[in-house]
């Protein structure tokens, strides 16, 4: 499990093993745009303000994976303990 920081708003989600970043941060009310839900359509892409993301989508090249820039949350999770991303 890992925590996902608000950017915006120092909110902190938790989110379970069981759950994915995407439906953690649905529940807590944001609104993310989302089709596939799979990792592969690149709907959710959220970007990325600290913490290092553990990418399981098939969308990014290696470049951009390293670059910890972006995530797909419907999929990806976290190495860090929390990751705050530009919500
Ligand atoms: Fe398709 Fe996340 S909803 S990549």
């Amino acid at each position: 499990s890992f925590e996902v920081e608000i950017g915006s708003t120092g909110q902190i989600i938790a989110v379970g093993e069981e759950t994915s970043a995407l439906d953690a941060l649905t529940n807590a009310g944001f609104q993310i745009e989302a089709s596939c839900t799979e990792g592969v359509c690149g709907t959710c892409e959220t970007g990325v303000l600290s913490g290092t993301p553990l990418h399981l989508d098939s969308v990014l090249t290696d470049d951009e994976r390293e670059s910890n820039e972006t995530m797909f949350p419907c999929v990806s999770r976290a190495k860090s303990p929390r990751i705050t991303l530009d919500l």
